[in-house]
């Protein structure tokens, strides 16, 4: 146990920590970024109806102690909504989480998997010494997934590549591309609030990468994009990116919960920067979603898209949801049969029945999470 005294001389050492003055570096750029004048944001900008609530959850992190910033990945459930309390040592779901690792590897050809970075409070069940969470196995799956659905085979040489993600979150799936993919530049396009999370991450992470944020002013960068590892892109400035050319576009888990406007523009600003690939995990909309269509349909407008099949359980479930699944399925069959016997006679009725019971079967079906690879229609 730590002594009172102890605990004071911490919070000073961590004060003078790099990753705390990368914290107050980023929060002084996200203060800047947040300066864009309001006749310049386009209207599809402004966070949706969602994502508003979500952000005024997290306005402490802009008053964070050199503590907090110390483990912020204990806060990152904001984001991707995984708790550190799940995995404290015992918890009985390690085995599940193996498996499923397992599971992935069996589908992996080119070892793209890389565990949780121990920094700023990284955590999650350790396995075969490293650990692994539920947004490790998803990093891993769409790593995989874009894998087998060809959008990687430009990575990995000598030649240098840009990358954009939108709504890349607290950085996770930019660590892990980074980290099998060095030799790439990589755009992080969100909200500006969400960086106080992502770039202080990414930096601390990677102390040595170079790091820039656009901002208002446009003097963030400087020199060519290509010159540095991390960009940081807020929403409301992306419409205003020009001459990059990209390599691949990717987005896991957010343009579902955004508004039809905000996909049809991101996707449109990956065609017009030459993204020949764009790769999304995504549902055809969040179950909380109320202003949106259907993410697969928008990105087909410019993409042709290749749905990627991996495993048989969503990211968010363990296999043995699969196990747990098949036994609710004997269940019902049994109860159907003696159901069956009893309608027998009213033929009508029952094809009724069967008929809804497919729509909501189809409907459910068509709310699944899908790796999705797109190839632009129109190549230049
Ligand atoms: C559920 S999180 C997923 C984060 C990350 N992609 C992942 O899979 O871990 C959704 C992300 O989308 C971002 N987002 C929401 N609206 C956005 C917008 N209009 N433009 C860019 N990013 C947005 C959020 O700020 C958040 O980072």
């Amino acid at each position: 146990m730590l002594t009172s005294a102890r605990i004071l001389s911490l919070i000073e050492e961590k004060r003078s920590s790099q990753q705390y003055r990368n914290y107050l570096t980023v929060r002084d750029a996200v203060l800047k970024m947040r300066e864009v004048p309001l006749e310049r944001i386009p209207e599809t900008a402004l966070p949706s109806a969602y994502w508003t609530e979500e952000l005024s959850r997290f306005l402490y992190m802009f008053d964070a102690s050199p503590l907090v910033i110390d483990q912020l990945r204990h806060h990152t459930y904001h984001i991707t909504g995984i708790q550190v309390y799940g995995y404290r040592t015992g918890a009985s779901s390690a085995p599940l989480f193996a498996e499923k690792l397992e599971a992935l590897k069996r589908l992996d050809e080119t070892g793209l998997f890389v565990p949780e970075a121990e920094n700023l409070g990284g955590f999650g069940h350790l396995i075969d010494g490293q650990l692994v969470n539920i947004d490790t196995l998803k990093y891993y799956e769409s790593m995989v997934a874009m894998g087998r659905g060809g959008a990687l085979e430009a990575f990995g040489g000598e030649m240098r590549r840009t990358v954009m993600e939108i709504g890349s979150g607290w950085g996770g799936l930019a660590h892990v591309f980074k980290r099998l993919f060095p030799n790439t530049t990589y755009i992080c396009v969100d909200l500006a609030e969400l960086f106080l999370f992502s770039a202080t991450y990414l930096m601390s992470v990677f102390p040595e990468a170079k790091v820039a944020f656009l901002d208002a002013d446009g003097n963030g960068v400087e020199g060519a994009w290509s010159d540095y590892d991390f960009i940081f892109v807020p929403n409301t400035l992306a419409h205003e990116i020009k001459g990059e050319s990209l390599d691949l576009c990717m987005n896991t888990v957010s343009f579902q919960e955004m508004t039809t406007a905000q996909v049809t523009e991101y996707v449109a600003l990956a065609d017009r920067l030459g993204a020949p690939l764009l790769y999304s995990l995504n549902r055809k909309r969040s179950v909380y979603s109320t202003e949106l269509t259907d993410v697969h349909e928008i990105i087909g407008e410019r993409y042709d898209t290749t749905e990627i099949p991996m495993l048989p359980v969503p990211y968010t479930k363990m296999m043995d949801s699969l196990r747990k699944k098949e036994k609710v399925k004997e269940k019902k069959e049994k109860g159907d049969k003696k159901e069956k016997v009893k309608f027998e006679v009213d033929k009508g009725g029952l094809s009724l029945e069967k008929s809804a019971i497919s729509a909501a079967k189809a409907e459910k079906e068509s709310m699944n999470y899908k790796h999705v690879v797109g190839r632009r229609k129109i190549v230049s």
